[in-house]
């Protein structure tokens, strides 16, 4: 006789007790028997993917709570972020129009300079930020000495810029391939980083940026003796908005961008820094070098 289903078993027990059980039935009861076990056996099936589903819908949940919280502060950041550029630009204006003194009005030109640059700048963060999150991946090869000359010329604007020391070495005996704009977008970031946060008075300001690059990753350091960052914000630095200390200048979206996008190269990103002595970025992002013999080639 093959095994009968433990529960169909109980009930058996139950009706029947330790009387003799009419061997006729036993056909019977064994096709029941096999029955309850399918059945067991679909049920504990069934169990198992509802877990996985709603596992599936919590973590769905959690991030689009996150997404919605982060699009409510990006609503409210980006019109504050806006208008106050635009605010004192028509400030300045006025104050050019009732101006009679050419060096009071070079001042006021100087500063509607710098204020529609920075407004710029916030623009172009919300085009990366659009663009990594939009367009698919295109890998090519990456010219590291003329992606980071190119940031660098690009960024001489910013004030200090030209009084930093800027150090470049790039060591690896193979190319490297990945997403040139997303590179371009990170480096670009925490190279002004470094330039915006280097000490204001300090003579020997300098800014490193190392890459070793191997057949499996890129490592990219950058690094800067600028005026550092305090302990209590290194978990919360990459939040959208978030500005580290009252000396920053920029909207704050700028490392939100980085870890978005070194999320989407399947990279990683670390940080130390010591107040007032420094901070060094590293980023490792994999070497898509497999994607080199048809060229240009896209992932999502
Ligand atoms: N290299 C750095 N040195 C010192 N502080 C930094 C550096 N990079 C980032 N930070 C701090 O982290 C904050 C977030 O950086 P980021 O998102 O790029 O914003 P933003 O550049 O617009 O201020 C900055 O406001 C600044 O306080
Ligand atoms: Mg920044």
């Amino acid at each position: 006789m093959s095994k009968r289903n433990n529960h169909l078993q109980r009930q058996i027990w139950k009706y029947y007790g330790d009387k003799p059980f009419p061997k006729e039935l036993e056909k019977l009861i064994q096709s029941v028997s096999d029955s309850y076990d399918n059945y067991e056996k679909e049920h504990k099936l069934l169990n198992r993917i509802m877990d996985l589903s709603s596992q599936e819908l919590f973590d769905a949940n959690a991030e689009l709570r996150k997404r919605n919280d982060e699009l409510d502060r990006f609503v409210y950041s980006t019109s504050h972020d806006l208008r106050a550029p635009l605010t004192s630009i028509l400030g300045l204006l006025q104050l050019i129009e009732l101006s009679k003194d050419s060096e009071d009005i070079d001042k006021y030109l100087g500063q509607i300079r710098t204020t529609t640059l920075q407004l710029d700048n916030f623009i172009q963060d919300i085009v990366n930020y659009t663009h990594n999150k939009k367009l698919d991946i295109t890998y090519g090869e990456i010219d590291f000495k003329k992606l980071i000359e190119d940031c660098l010329d690009k960024l001489n604007f910013m004030s200090n810029s030209e009084s930093i020391e800027k150090v470049i070495e790039i060591d690896g005996p193979v190319a490297f391939h990945s997403d040139i704009q997303r590179l371009n977008t990170l480096i670009s970031n925490l190279i002004s980083n470094s330039i915006k946060y280097c000490k204001p008075d300090s003579k020997d300001s300098f800014l490193k940026v190392r890459v070793t690059i191997s057949p499996k990753e890129a490592v990219i350091t950058i690094e800067d003796n600028g005026i550092g960052i305090d302990k209590v914000h290194i978990d919360k630095i990459y939040d959208m908005f978030y500005r580290a200390s009252a000396k920053s200048k920029g909207s704050g979206i700028g490392l939100y961008i980085v870890k978005e996008i070194v999320e989407k190269l399947k990279g990683s990103i670390s940080m130390s820094s010591e107040l007032n002595m420094g901070t060094t970025f590293t980023l490792v992002l994999p070497n898509q070098g497999q994607f080199k013999t048809a060229g240009k080639q896209q992932e999502k």
